[in-house]
């Protein structure tokens, strides 16, 4: 496995193979999730590059910018561990060289649930995604269902700019609790991180009752704030049960559908989500 920081080492790198191209995009702090993510680009491609980037400009306050957790020599053996072939872990001012100033700016799907809450955020996400993409010029990237709303962004960035990608996305991967692995679950104290498991008992509540044959959306919406509500160490700040490809609020659960929320757990914000009538990357929907 060879790791490089410039665009000019991905590039001589690349022109050296031949085959698939497989893309992990990752910022560290590696977790099972994102081994899934590796794992399926791993079977999906020849040559597999994981990228590595802590990207600011996806982030609102310089506080979480800073205290993101960069553990680089265990994401370095886990990446060895799972076939990685490249990793691209650039400095930032490989990404955003002086004079940079130009962003993709997505369009009305990044501006609800997410978007509502963290402002600028999906622009940062698609601008470095683009990049990505133009520097490792993958034929399949893959992303994690944990992060169902960036799964649409990217979607419409690949369509509108014409990218010639695959996206598989895979299912979220959970502790033993329900938590949604991610990577500030370690900023949770054990205490949080059995509180936080609520998220995903609440969004399993509206998921019974929709496999039960309710199907009054706000019902369900109700079934997931009310639950959260129970648990006094979360605030709450959306619940959602969307069309799963516009995110559009239903009235009626239909599939393809999307039921989500984020809350905070101390002040660890916590995202999560449960999918009906979509593919996901070999598994069932979840
Ligand atoms: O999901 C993530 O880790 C990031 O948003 C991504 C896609 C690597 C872009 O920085």
């Amino acid at each position: 496995m060879d790791i490089v920081k410039t665009r000019a080492e991905v590039r001589a790198a690349l022109n050296r193979t031949t085959g698939r191209v497989g893309l992990a995009a990752t910022m560290g702090a590696l977790h099972d999730g994102h081994v899934a993510v590796t794992r399926a680009a791993r079977a999906e491609s020849d040559f597999l590059v994981a990228s590595l980037f802590v990207n600011p400009a996806q982030f609102e306050g310089a506080d979480d910018f800073q205290t993101y957790p960069r553990p680089f020599e265990r994401d370095m053996d886990i990446f060895e561990r799972e076939g990685v072939d490249l990793v691209w872990a650039p400095p930032v001012e490989e990404v955003y060289p002086d004079g940079f100033e130009t962003y993709v700016e997505p369009g009305p799907i990044s501006h609800r649930l997410e978007g509502e809450y963290r402002p600028g955020h999906f622009r940062g996400v698609a601008t470095v995604v683009a990049k990505l993409f133009n520097v490792i010029r993958p034929n399949v990237a893959v992303f994690g269902q944990k992060d169902w709303q960036q799964t649409r962004v990217i979607d419409a960035l690949i369509r509108d700019f014409d990218f010639d990608i695959e996206m598989p996305v895979v299912p979220t991967v959970r502790n033993g609790e329900g938590l949604a692995l991610s990577s500030r679950n370690r900023l949770l104290s054990d205490d949080q991180s059995l509180a936080a498991a609520i998220v995903y008992r609440a969004l399993k509540s509206a998921a019974d009752a929709y496999e039960s044959g309710e199907r009054d959306a706000p019902t369900l919406r109700e079934l997931v704030a009310s639950t959260l509500a129970a648990e006094p160490r979360c605030r709450t700040e959306y619940v959602s049960a969307a069309h799963a490809f516009t995110l559009d609020e239903l009235d009626r659960a239909a599939e393809p559908m999307v039921i989500s929320c984020a809350a905070y757990v101390g002040r660890v914000r916590l995202i999560d989500n449960m999918v009906f009538g979509v593919d996901l990357y070999g598994a069932e929907a979840s």
